[in-house]
């Protein structure tokens, strides 16, 4: 039968008390679920979509582990997708909507839809670990452009967006006990390593759905990277399009500079689990923040983590 919703909730308390638990970073509490630890919520949403989720063959996921370049990547995808809609580049929808706003999250986008649990926009967002993803969108055939970083950026990115979105009642979480928790693998979406090589293998085996693409390589060079992403999605750049230079536009639109200062991004809030100020997506948007904040023993251990666990794959070295 159609399990109701106190059913599905009395079974997800009953699983909770179960799993293995750690202190969350936004919530009190991260379990760890099929090898990743996930906040309360999140895990909620995992499972939501593990029953109800429905991939087409045409939609496009982007897969980041949290701070790897997802806002980013979110307003590239949804203008390189949707160019053709807007003549002029200030009918961007990107203009009035955060990027999150337009590209969901399908864990938080689960728990406020439980029932349907599929946003309208074909292109969805997740942070959930290969594992753990719906059955449907592994055989569907939909293609999965992922995301990925420098885990020492990570881990400073995230410290700081921890810090400020958590409530006020929770102690902020110093960097040290961050890295301690994120290096162990035991940190909200952790284990960084594995979740990269849980969608690496993946694309060995299925190497036509998949991008892969590094932040760092898409700070060196946007314009490069933008026009691989076009192709991939289906919707490359015609030689007319790059002559009247539209790949620097759209990289230009998509900018942390323009980003950042729109209106609706300096003092905009949208709703996730609760209101979120659209400004703490973006921060500093550089590559190598981490030396400004963790000591030479910490970069240092972190580096030798993924150098070991990444040691046969020079692309993700
Ligand atoms: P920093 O905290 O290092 O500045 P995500 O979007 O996955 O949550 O990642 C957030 C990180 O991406 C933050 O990194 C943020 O500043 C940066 N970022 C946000 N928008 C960006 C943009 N348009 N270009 C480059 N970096 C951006």
């Amino acid at each position: 039968h159609e399990e109701n919703g106190e059913e599905f909730e009395q079974k997800f308390q009953q699983l909770v008390s179960e799993l293995p638990k750690e202190r969350g970073w936004v919530g009190k509490t991260i379990h760890q679920y099929e090898g990743f630890w996930y906040a309360t919520p999140v895990l909620k949403g995992i499972l939501i979509l593990q029953q109800h989720f429905k991939a087409q063959p045409d939609d496009v996921l982007l897969v980041s582990y949290p701070k790897s370049g997802t806002t980013w990547l979110k307003a590239l995808m949804f203008t390189i997708m949707n160019r053709k809609c807007f003549h002029e580049n200030d009918e961007n929808p990107l203009h009035k909507s955060n990027p999150h706003e337009l590209v969901n999250l399908l864990e938080t986008y689960a728990n406020v839809n439980p029932k349907e649990p599929r946003p309208a926009y074909p292109v969805m967002n997740t942070h959930i670990s290969y594992t753990s993803l719906p059955d449907s969108i592994k055989t569907s055939g939909c293609r999965i452009v992922y995301a990925f970083r420098d885990p020492k950026d990570i881990l400073v990115s995230c410290w700081h967006f921890a810090n400020k979105i958590k409530p006020e009642e929770l102690p902020p979480i110093s960097l040290a006990e961050a890295f301690e928790q994120f290096s162990r693998g035991a940190s909200p979406y952790g284990p960084y390593w594995d979740h990269v090589l849980g969608y690496w293998k993946a694309s060995l085996e299925w190497p036509n759905r998949y991008m892969f693409l590094s932040y760092e390589d898409l700070k060196r060079d946007p314009c490069f990277h933008a026009k691989r992403l076009a192709e991939f999605l289906g919707h490359p750049f015609s030689p007319e399009e790059e002559k009247e230079g539209l790949v620097s536009k759209v990289v230009e639109l998509c900018s942390f500079e323009n980003l950042s200062n729109l209106e609706v991004n300096k003092t905009g809030k949208h709703f996730a689990f609760s209101k979120v100020e659209n400004k703490i997506f973006f921060r500093q948007g550089k590559v190598g923040d981490a030396k400004n904040h963790l000591p030479g023993e910490m970069m240092r251990i972190m580096d030798e983590i993924t150098e070991e666990k990444f040691k046969n794959i020079k692309y993700l070295n």
